[in-house]
């Protein structure tokens, strides 16, 4: 990320900039940032209203031009919605468009406060970091191969929060965090954009050594297939083996709490290209299917976070990483795997590959007799058909984890919805030859999904979200470009911070 974010202490309609950026809700006027500019400006703002040049309506931006009054060119107003309605994500997609707008305008140089935004006397410190998020999100591009063809010539270079006294110490806690944060949704995004040939289970692995070289208090271990075979994980090697590309069993431990402290483990799947295997994807949109590794991606940003972060917190992250490809080799439906837990599974259709890496990740993920078990994937096209593209799936086996994970996604709105992970489900899944099937059919595909889930995760408190709907966004939002979204990484820091700082 090349944005710098600054914080100082001074008065916002002072400072030498191309543009400065205030939220404004429907009702008009309401901090005294924008007053002062409708005094400066003899009523400017009110006179935009009268005329329904700019309403206020959520996701509305108007850039006006001062006529060189400021030691800025722009005013950009960013509407904030319905003054009651006004929250965090309120503020983090109003600051999203306008400097979206700066950035079209071809500034490079613009500024803000929080008390340009503040309209509801929330936490400075939060409105803070919901500035910065909302700003850095919605600037990401994803441009790695557009080598002849240059579109990024506009490039914001500088934010900087123009801060009156005593305010200044918590907003640049929020925006450190809010950085911090949207650095770890940025690679994230970067990993999950790249196509299948440049990110393989190899490159996944070097990724992930290179992120815990750079971070504090890491580790971490690459299981080849030897280890793995050793270690009984039939299960997800009966994914790899379709493919040329070898898998990897990745591991990236932060030690930020005692020995003793109970870990969180996190799980994602990492198939880093889906084809369905021997039962074969359609080819429409199948190049999509690069993003079957989003889970695993999350999984890296989210120990990148905790590591910056210096979280007081044992977290680990468990990425089985393999293609899934109809190779010579590959496993065939009616094959019989036999998972790391011993449990034998019946390979009803090699396209349902997620819950077979997952099996042996989570069931490895029990080694460490973990506090919480998290696991996250794209795991089902139901979820999809479900909940659409604006809800995470979320099933469990415990009420105050799963309490907390719905806090967590309402507070940075990457918001879950439950779904009963019912026993009378689990009927769909039995096998008459093994111990369970990998496929319960078209029926309540994404609970099946979970209850087969559920078999391995012995009974650790244990949640598993799917992310299937969200973690590819067709279309542009204020500040999820179309593409990798990134979704459910802010939504698990949280709930580390939530942890954290709760203690329990
Ligand atoms: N990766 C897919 C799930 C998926 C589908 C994610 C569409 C995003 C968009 C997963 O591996 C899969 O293929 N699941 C099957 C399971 C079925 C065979 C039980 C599905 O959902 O069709
Ligand atoms: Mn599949
Ligand atoms: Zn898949």
């Amino acid at each position: 990320m090349d944005t710098r974010i600054a914080v100082k202490e001074g008065n916002l309609l002072e400072e030498a900039v191309e543009a400065i950026l205030v939220g404004l809700p429907e009702e008009g006027l309401s901090t005294p940032v924008s007053r002062e500019i409708n005094e400066r400006l003899q009523g400017l703002i009110d006179d935009l209203y009268a005329r329904k040049a700019f309403t206020g309506k959520k996701e509305q931006v108007e850039a006006v031009y001062t006529a060189m009054k400021y030691p800025f060119p722009y005013i950009i107003l960013c509407g904030l919605g319905k003054g009651e309605r006004i929250g965090h994500e309120e503020i983090r997609c109003a600051a999203a468009k306008g400097i979206l707008k700066a950035r079209d305008l071809g500034l490079k140089k613009v500024a803000s406060s929080s008390g340009a935004f503040n309209t509801r006397n929330l936490s400075i410190e939060e409105v803070g970091r919901d500035i910065t998020e909302g700003a850095l999100l919605a600037l990401y591009r994803f441009s790695r191969y557009k080598v002849k063809e240059q579109n990024n010539t506009r490039h914001i270079e500088d934010i900087i929060f123009v801060e009156a006294k005593g305010y200044t110490g918590s907003v640049e806690r929020g925006a450190r965090l809010g950085k911090t944060i949207a650095e770890s949704v940025y690679l994230v995004r970067d990993l999950v954009n790249h196509p299948a040939n440049d990110l393989t289970p190899s490159i996944l692995a070097d990724k992930a050594r290179e992120i815990t070289r750079s971070g504090k208090k890491m580790y971490c271990k690459v299981l080849a297939k030897k280890d793995m075979e050793k270690l009984g994980m039939g299960a997800f090697l009966g994914v790899a083996k379709g493919s040329h590309e070898p898998p990897r069993f990745i591991i990236v431990e932060y030690r930020g709490a005692r020995k003793g402290d109970k870990p969180v483990v996190i799980v994602g799947k990492s198939i880093t290209f889906d084809s369905g295997g021997i039962s074969l994807k359609p080819s429409e949109g199948m190049g999509k299917m690069k993003y079957d590794m989003s889970g695993g991606a999350i999984t890296l940003g989210i120990l990148k976070a905790v590591s910056s972060l210096n979280l007081p917190l044992n977290v680990i992250g468990i990425l089985p990483a393999t293609e899934n490809m109809p190779g010579g080799g590959a496993t065939r439906p009616g094959d019989i795997l036999r998972s790391m837990s011993g449990r034998t599974i019946e390979i009803i259709s090699t396209d349902a590959e997620g819950r077979l890496t997952l099996a042996d990740g989570l069931f490895y993920a029990t080694t460490y007799k973990p506090k919480y078990i998290v696991d996250i994937a794209t795991l089902t096209g139901a979820c999809v058909v479900a909940l659409g593209s604006h809800a995470i799936g979320m099933l469990g086996n415990n009420e105050p984890l799963k309490e907390k994970i719905k806090d967590a996604g309402n507070r940075v709105w990457e918001r879950v919805w439950e779904m009963p992970l019912w026993d009378e489900y689990y009927d769909q899944i039995k096998s008459s030859v093994a111990d369970i099937k990998n496929s319960g059919g078209r029926e309540g595909g994404v609970m099946t999904g979970a209850i087969f889930l559920s078999k391995f995760v012995e009974d650790y408190p244990w949640v598993h979200l799917d992310i299937a709907g969200v973690a590819w966004v067709d279309k542009d939002r204020p500040y999820i470009p179309a593409g990798a979204s990134g979704i459910g990484t802010r939504l698990l820091i949280q709930f580390l911070l939530d942890t954290a700082s709760k203690n329990n």
